[in-house]
């Protein structure tokens, strides 16, 4: 993300929004799906091609029915609130300080924002999102797409330390963690438990344990929280900020 080319009116209102935020998951209790929010709009960013990103288009219908963003709808109704409220921000900043704001409240990492997201209606094919029923393979394949690492992308993966599947969504069931609404390192404990009863792992997930470059990291998450943390934060920070490039 370049220096921030956003006035001073721009940044009082981000921080009023931060508080705001704050206050309305605290209410709600749904930072789950602000997390979830911020990166499904992030998570589309192809690098080769620089579309997709970190740009608020998935409030646009023709991106939000993609079967991945099943039950995200509702919080981006949720952010219309604030986007009424403060004009001047753009929907992809709202996004992202969503899902920042969420992990922070719910006792994780601090992750360094910076406001100037621009917002766009171009929407991306759907398909670019993981398939929580695939492998490795195909982790790299979505994640190295978005220029991210494999670093990354155990890193990311224990963002479902929070929330939980719903049928109804996603069609799979139940919390990955036994406090759903904590940010911990326990979704890297669980993993290499190999499952607790009532607790979900996704094909995806047990593909952490199953490839040794990514079971060395959750192997080190599951040992050290402050390394996870430590390395959460810079991961979330690039995951916030894909497609936001210099002009
Ligand atoms: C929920 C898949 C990565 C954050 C879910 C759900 C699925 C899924 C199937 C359940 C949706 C529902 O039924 O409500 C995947 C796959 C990933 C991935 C295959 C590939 C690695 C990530 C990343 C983040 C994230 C990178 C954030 C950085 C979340 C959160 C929820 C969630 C917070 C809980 C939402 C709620 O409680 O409503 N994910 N995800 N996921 N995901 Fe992921």
């Amino acid at each position: 993300m370049p220096a921030p080319v956003v006035d001073s009116a721009y940044r009082k209102n981000i921080e009023k929004l931060r508080r705001d935020l704050r206050a309305f998951i605290a209410e709600k209790n749904c930072a789950p799906l602000m997390v979830r929010l911020g990166w499904h709009d992030a998570g589309t960013y192809d690098a080769a091609t620089r579309t997709g990103g970190a740009n608020g288009s998935i409030r646009s219908e023709r991106e939000f029915v993609h079967g991945a963003n099943n039950g995200l709808k509702k919080a981006i109704d949720w952010c219309e609130e604030f986007k009424a409220k403060y004009p001047n921000l753009t929907y992809a900043d709202i996004y992202q300080l969503g899902g920042v704001v969420g992990v922070e409240v719910t006792g994780g990492p601090t992750i360094e924002f910076i406001p100037g997201r621009k917002d766009s209606v171009a929407c991306t094919p759907e398909g670019r999102l993981p398939d929580a029923t695939k492998g490795h393979q195909h982790l790299r394949d979505i994640f190295h797409r978005m220029g991210l690492s494999d670093q990354d992308i155990v890193a990311l993966s224990g963002a479902h330390t929070l929330g939980r599947a719903h049928k109804e969504r996603s069609g799979f069931d139940g919390p990955w963690t036994s406090e759903p609404l904590k940010f911990d390192n326990s979704y890297f404990v669980e993993l290499i438990k190999g499952g607790s009863e009532g607790l979900l792992m996704l094909a995806t997930d047990k593909a952490l344990m199953e490839d040794p470059k990514f079971r060395t990291y959750v192997e080190a998450y599951a040992k050290d929280e402050e390394l996870f943390f430590h390395d959460y934060a810079i991961s979330h920070k690039k995951l916030s900020e894909l497609g936001c490039t210099a002009e």
